[in-house]
């Protein structure tokens, strides 16, 4: 397994007003290109920090992240993050949002205009172009936010619980659109790494669920996710899903009372 994005030895302490926090601990993971992985673990263990590392957002205190072999130093647009709240600019129209990455993309306006569309349609918000984010409901802002990360085309994805606050019938509308999307204009799976508290959610979605052990955060096990795809949403009611989801929150509900 060759690695896309390749954690070695990471850590991060933070110099908190309380003193210092020791939030990762030599984090290793490696992600092959076009892997979607889930990563869980209990609140406060380092989930964001780690993703925001991968992002080049948050600087490391030991250790290194490379993507495609280079080693991140900062943001670049092939490499989108999706917050976990939602990020659209409230003074720009749906259009103008979706739209914001492409503006220094080198595509014509025309070009630019076309792609803006087709997100639209693609994420179903067909005739809200020019309406503005305080017209929408959470769910449709969610999407707003899923269009302009899917604008560029970025072969990493990175996803901070970007669906944790939907109720679950629109999350499961989002999970189907998001295995759609998961590959690029030129049909190259992205690289996918998918932070979540909802187990079902990161079986479903992955073909590894990375798990998290509480402060400083370390990874604890890699798990396999044997489903094929395209995977159907009645596969979370079958016994190896349900299984597989037991065996997580047990790995989960151990840590928190060792702690
Ligand atoms: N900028 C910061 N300054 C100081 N401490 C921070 C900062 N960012 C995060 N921390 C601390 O680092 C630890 C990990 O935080 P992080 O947000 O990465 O956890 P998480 O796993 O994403 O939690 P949750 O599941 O609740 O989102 C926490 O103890 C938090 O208080
Ligand atoms: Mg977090």
């Amino acid at each position: 397994m060759s690695a896309y994005i390749s954690i070695a030895d990471v850590t991060k302490s933070f110099a908190g007003t309380a003193g210092r926090i020791d939030a990762l601990q030599n984090v290793n993971l490696d992600v092959p290109a076009g892997e979607f992985l889930c990563l869980v673990g209990p609140s406060g263990c380092g989930k964001s920090t780690l993703v925001f590392i991968i992002a080049g957002l948050v600087k490391a205190s030991g250790g290194e992240v490379r993507v495609g072999g280079e080693p991140v130093v900062e943001p670049d647009p092939d490499r989108t993050m999706v917050f976990q709240g939602d990020a659209v600019f409230p003074w720009m129209t749906v259009a103008q949002n979706i739209g914001y990455g492409l503006r220094y993309s080198g595509i014509s306006k025309t070009e630019q205009a076309e792609t803006v569309k087709q997100l639209i349609d693609l994420v179903g918000l067909t005739g809200f172009a020019d309406a503005f984010p305080k017209e929408l409901s959470g769910g449709m802002k969610k999407r707003v936010d899923l269009a302009r990360a899917y604008a560029t085309n970025p072969t990493v994805l990175l996803m901070d619980e970007p669906f944790g606050a939907l109720d679950a019938i629109t999350k499961e509308k989002m999970q189907v659109d998001l295995m759609r999307l998961s590959v690029t204009d030129t049909g190259q799976r992205r690289t996918i790494i998918f932070v979540t508290h909802d187990l079902e959610e990161a079986i479903f979605l992955a073909d590894r669920v990375a798990v998290m052990t509480p402060r400083p955060g370390t990874i604890e096990v890699v798990l396999d996710v044997p489903f094929p795809r395209p995977r159907e949403a009645s596969i979370r009611l079958s016994t190896e899903f349900q299984a597989l989801r037991g065996q997580i929150r047990e790995l989960l509900v151990t840590e928190e009372e060792e702690n």
